[in-house]
């Protein structure tokens, strides 16, 4: 009975063994590709591509407003000016989801149209500190994950950093610098 469980261990240790080498393998095959494009984020005037959808019953729908969902279709461009080249849209929504308001939840798809990556998407997922300058964890800073991709982008797995470039919170109206890092095959 005991030479058997002995038996048994050393098999799944074995098999552990081989899966995290496995593992380790794949990993140092994967690329690597760094990107950085600024997210229009226009939620009043002409052309807005930011709406709220829902919040709290008798509340204010707004971005400082906890609980307030927005739908986006927002442009990706290469420089910071709303009429630059795209290179895609961020398609998705955010929550506000902290209760004094200072954060944000991004959940969105990155749909690239650009001739590099064209028709490949990233997955984003990750809380956002917005009255931050930095969003992202680098010095005690905020970054939010990229939890996956398809295309070009198979698998991806990585991390982006959000500066505010441009916020107007009274016409909740924001340019966002993405600088995304992301491992893929
Ligand atoms: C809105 O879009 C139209 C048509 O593309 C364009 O002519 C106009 O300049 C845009 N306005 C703003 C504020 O982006
Ligand atoms: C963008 O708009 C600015 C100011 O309205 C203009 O000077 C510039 O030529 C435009 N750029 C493009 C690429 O359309
Ligand atoms: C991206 O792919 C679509 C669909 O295949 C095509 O119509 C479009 O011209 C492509 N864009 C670029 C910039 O290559
Ligand atoms: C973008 O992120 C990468 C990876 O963290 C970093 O090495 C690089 O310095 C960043 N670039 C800018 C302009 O912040």
């Amino acid at each position: 009975m005991a030479t058997k469980f002995v038996i048994l261990s050393l098999m799944f240790l074995l098999a552990l063994a081989t899966s995290t080498e496995a593992s380790k393998y794949q990993f140092q095959n994967l690329k690597e590709t760094n990107m950085m494009f600024y997210m229009q984020d226009w939620e009043t005037g002409a052309n807005a591509t930011a709406t709220p959808v829902a919040s709290i019953p008798h509340k204010r729908w707004w971005i400082l407003g906890f609980g307030t969902i927005f739908a986006t279709d927002d442009k990706l461009t290469v420089a910071i000016e709303r009429n630059s080249s795209e290179v895609g849209r961020a398609h998705g929504i955010y929550v506000n989801s902290i209760l004094d308001g200072s954060n944000l939840h991004l959940l969105m798809s990155l749909v690239f149209t650009n001739k590099e990556y064209n028709g490949s998407t990233l997955e984003l997922q990750g809380t956002d500190r917005l009255y931050q300058k930095y969003r992202n964890t680098t010095k005690n800073r905020w970054e939010v994950s990229v939890v996956s991709g398809t295309g070009i982008f198979r698998l991806a797995s990585g991390f982006a950093t959000l500066e505010t470039v441009y916020l107007d919170i009274p016409n909740s109206n924001a340019i966002i610098r993405w600088n995304v890092t992301v491992f893929h095959y």
